[in-house]
């Protein structure tokens, strides 16, 4: 199936047929979208196919093991690796995430207010680096769709793996007015996320980064706590361009605020170290094309954030650690340094749909080597001989 993936489909979409990323991004939403509706919905004719199709992909994509497991802010997380932000911003294909064998999804960016994101094209692949550079600038249905689907899927909120949401800033509401336009969205759909993504490190809405300051940052993680009334765990997304000062700053007040945790990273505006020299797409020089770069790029400078965070906190904040997964390495890399959960996007779109099960099944083969008995004994475990242990 890799191989179908590597060698069949990703080079006839990439290559023969041109396809534009993000063209080639909706088709995959829509195709998981039908896929993973209930069977039981829909044209007679569809049922049959719909269940082979699930049990299939169920089949190909998921690792079952108790050693997986973890449990954080009273959830249940079967594995630790999940759908990072902005693959299935409005939740269109909610249901298949847990099919495709990740241990939960994070949905959104969403906004407050519906918007369209930037013009077109705005998404490109950047293959001699194993990377995307994109500048989407949270292209979303809104908060309240958000939640309309949610409470159309599931109800009773019994969802088959957690579901992060992910909160932005509309473009259109002013910086000063932040914290009130995250509370907007947080009061609509609180009751339904099993955790909540302050989403502060997107290069894509103008000034948005400058909300990771400290005295931008309280007022918003306050207000949030406050509104907070059924004590939902609320996390922090910061930026990898971040100086080390500033990330010492954030995870005091996270600790202050009583945050969950932190997500560390998002893209990069950084070009450096980049093989690509002009985006195919445009002809651009890849400096000139304004967005943040993903995947391979960013795997190293992720993980020194985790580390650093790790270090601050001596492990006691949890940590999700997301930017350039591609493998078990990468993987491990990422909680051994001290993430307790990891996301994926770039590397999934590249490395196809049985990614999560080869990282999966690589990272019970690393508890093997090192004699661990289960994930959770694992995070953190480069620090402790030198810095804590
Ligand atoms: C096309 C694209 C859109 C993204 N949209 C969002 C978003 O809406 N919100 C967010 O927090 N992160 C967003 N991200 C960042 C990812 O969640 C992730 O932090 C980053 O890409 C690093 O992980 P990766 O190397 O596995 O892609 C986006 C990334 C890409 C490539």
């Amino acid at each position: 199936m890799q191989q179908f993936y590597q060698f069949g489909l990703r080079p006839l979409l990439f290559n023969l047929l041109k396809a534009d990323a993000e063209t080639v991004h909706r088709q995959t939403i829509d195709t998981l979208a039908w896929l993973a509706t209930n069977p039981n919905a829909g044209p007679l004719f569809h049922q049959p196919t719909r269940l082979a199709a699930q049990a299939a992909m169920a089949g190909l994509c998921e690792v079952r093991s108790p050693r997986l497991n973890q449990s954080l802010w009273h959830c249940a997380f079967d594995n630790p690796l999940g759908l990072a932000a902005g693959f299935d911003k409005d939740g269109t294909a909610a249901r298949a995430w847990p099919l495709m064998g990740f241990g939960f999804a994070e949905l959104g960016t969403v906004t407050y207010h519906p918007q369209p994101g930037n013009p077109q094209p705005r998404m490109f692949r950047l293959p001699a680096d194993r990377a995307a550079l994109n500048r989407m600038g949270f292209n979303n249905q809104g908060a309240a769709a958000l939640s309309a689907r949610l409470a159309a899927l599931w109800p009773d909120h019994n969802y088959p793996v957690p579901i992060g949401i992910n909160l932005g800033k509309s473009k259109i509401t002013p910086l000063e007015d932040a914290a009130e336009d995250y509370r907007k969205s947080f009061e609509l759909l609180k009751s339904q996320g099993s955790y909540f993504v302050v989403n502060v490190s997107s290069p894509n809405t103008p000034g948005l980064r400058s909300l990771q300051a400290k005295e931008q940052l309280a007022p918003i993680l306050e207000t949030l706590q406050t509104a907070n009334t059924q004590n939902k765990p609320l996390l922090v997304k910061i930026s990898p361009d971040l100086a080390t000062e500033d990330i010492r700053e954030i995870v005091q007040l996270a600790q202050d605020c009583q945050l969950a945790g932190i997500i560390a990273t998002n893209t990069t505006i950084s070009r450096d170290g980049l093989t690509t020299k002009t985006v195919a797409q445009t002809g651009q020089s890849v400096t000139d094309e304004a967005g943040g770069i993903s995947g391979a790029p960013v795997t190293r400078r992720s993980t020194e954030v985790i580390r650093l965070i790790y270090e601050q906190t001596q492990g006691k904040l949890p940590i999700i650690g997301v930017g350039g997964i591609f493998n078990a390495d990468d993987a491990w890399d990422k909680i051994t340094a001290g993430a307790s959960l990891l996301q994926t996007y770039t590397g999934w779109a590249y490395e196809g749909p049985t990614m999560v099960r080869s990282v999966l099944k690589g990272l019970l083969t690393k508890l093997d080597e090192h004699g661990l008995s289960a994930i959770a004994d694992a995070v953190g475990k480069a620090h402790k001989p030198k810095n804590i242990g």
